[in-house]
C-alpha cells in the first residue's frame, strides 16, 4: 500500500466522548466521571427488551424503519445509514469534484472527507447568522452548528437553496442537532432539487451507539450512495430500536422540553461564572482565552468537557440530572484562573 500523498495526509479529527483516555490521563476511574464532552443527550430513549429473533435475523429493508422515519421527518426521499457520519464520508466521494464551502468551526469530519476526496475547500466563519459564502458547487451548512451553536434562519437557507438551484449546485444541511427545534428543519422542502439533508439518531435520541442516521436527497444521490454500502450496514437490533424511538411521539415531546430546560439551566450556570455561551438545546459552547485551563481544572475534578482543537472554546454537553449540575457548579466555584 502506498503512503498517503501530502494533500490526503491530514490527521483524522479528534472527538469528544473519549472517557477511557481521560480516565488514564487524569488517573480517575471511568465510572467516577461526569461526561459533558459530547452533544449526545444523557437521557436517551429508553430501550426495551429486544426480542430474541431480532438478534438472529439479518437486517431487512422493509422492516418498518423507513416508514417510521418518513413520518418522523415528514418526507419520503430518505435512506437509512449507519449514522449521519456515513453520509459525511460517502457524499464527497460520489459527488463530482468541485468547490465546497465548509463552516469553520464545524464538525471536523466534513472538512476531512471533502479534502480527502479531492474537492477544493473554502472555509467560512460559522459564528455569525449571515456568513459570507463564496460561490461554490456545494454549500455545506451545519444547522445548528456544532460547536459554534449558531442557528440559521429558514429564509437565509432557502435563499442559499435558490442560489444553488440556479447554478446547478447543492445545498447540504447537516441537521444532526435540529430535533429539539424541528420547526427549523428544511425537511419539508426535501423534494426541491439541489437540497441534501443529513439527520442523526445520535444526539436528540441519545442513541449515538446504535449508529443510525438518514440521508435525505434525490433518487439519484440515494441510489449512488446505496451502491457504496453493504446490504446489512445497519444491524437488526439498531433498526429495531430506531424504529420504535422514531414512533414514540410522547417521549419525543418530553425530551424536547427537558433538553431545552436543562440547556437553559446549564447556560445560566456558566454565565453566572462569567463564561459567555452560545448554544443549542443539546450543548453550550464558551469561547474563552482560558479554555485550556478550565478544561484541565474541571477534568481534575472528574468533569470531562470538550476542548476545541484550536483551544478557543469549551463545549459543555447537558448534565444528566440536578446532581451532575451541582457537581459542575461546585467545580466552577473552585476554578483558580
Ligand atoms: C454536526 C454533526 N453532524 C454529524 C455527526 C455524526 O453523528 P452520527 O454519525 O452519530 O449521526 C456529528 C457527531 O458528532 C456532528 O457533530
Amino acid at each position: 500500500m502506498s503512503a498517503p500523498s501530502e494533500s490526503t495526509s491530514q490527521l483524522r479529527p479528534a472527538h469528544g466522548g473519549r472517557l477511557y483516555q481521560a480516565a488514564r490521563q487524569y488517573g480517575i476511574p471511568q465510572p467516577a466521571w461526569t461526561d459533558l464532552s459530547t452533544g449526545v443527550s444523557p437521557l436517551g430513549w429508553p430501550i426495551p427488551e429486544i426480542p430474541g429473533d431480532i438478534w438472529q435475523r439479518l437486517p431487512e429493508d422493509d422492516d418498518g424503519l423507513v416508514s417510521a422515519a418518513q413520518s418522523y421527518y415528514g418526507c419520503s426521499n430518505l435512506l437509512p445509514l449507519a449514522g449521519s457520519q456515513q453520509a459525511i464520508e460517502l457524499l464527497p466521494r460520489i459527488l463530482p469534484r468541485g468547490t465546497v464551502a465548509i463552516p469553520d468551526p464545524g464538525y471536523q469530519e466534513h472538512r476531512y472527507h471533502w479534502q480527502q476526496a479531492g474537492h477544493q475547500l473554502h472555509l467560512y466563519d460559522s459564528r455569525t447568522a449571515d456568513p459570507q459564502l463564496v460561490d461554490a458547487d456545494y454549500l455545506l451548512v451545519i444547522n445548528p452548528n456544532n460547536p459554534s451553536g449558531q442557528a440559521y434562519s429558514r429564509d437565509w437557507l432557502t435563499g442559499l437553496l435558490q442560489k444553488q438551484q440556479m447554478r446547478g449546485g447543492y445545498l447540504i444541511i447537516d441537521e444532526a442537532f435540529i430535533d429539539p427545534t424541528p420547526e427549523q428543519s428544511l425537511c419539508n422542502l426535501s423534494n426541491q432539487p439541489g437540497l441534501i439533508i443529513l439527520r442523526s439518531l445520535g444526539k436528540f435520541f441519545g442513541l449515538a451507539g446504535i449508529r443510525v442516521g438518514f440521508l435525505i436527497a434525490d433518487d439519484l444521490i440515494r441510489e449512488h450512495i446505496s451502491r457504496q454500502i453493504s446490504p446489512w450496514h445497519i444491524s437488526t437490533p439498531s433498526r429495531y430500536i430506531a424504529t420504535l424511538a422514531l414512533q414514540d411521539t410522547g417521549w419525543q415531546q418530553r425530551a424536547q422540553q427537558w433538553q431545552k430546560a436543562q440547556s437553559e439551566r446549564l447556560r445560566s450556570l456558566l454565565e453566572s461564572h462569567k463564561l459567555a455561551t452560545r448554544g443549542t438545546a443539546l450543548f453550550q459552547s464558551c469561547y474563552s482565552p482560558q479554555a485550556v485551563q478550565i478544561h484541565q481544572q474541571l477534568a481534575r475534578q472528574a468533569i470531562l468537557t470538550r476542548l476545541l482543537d484550536d483551544h478557543s472554546a469549551l463545549r459543555f454537553g447537558l448534565p444528566a440530572n440536578s446532581h451532575q449540575l451541582q457537581q459542575l457548579a461546585d467545580a466552577l466555584e473552585g476554578l483558580r484562573l
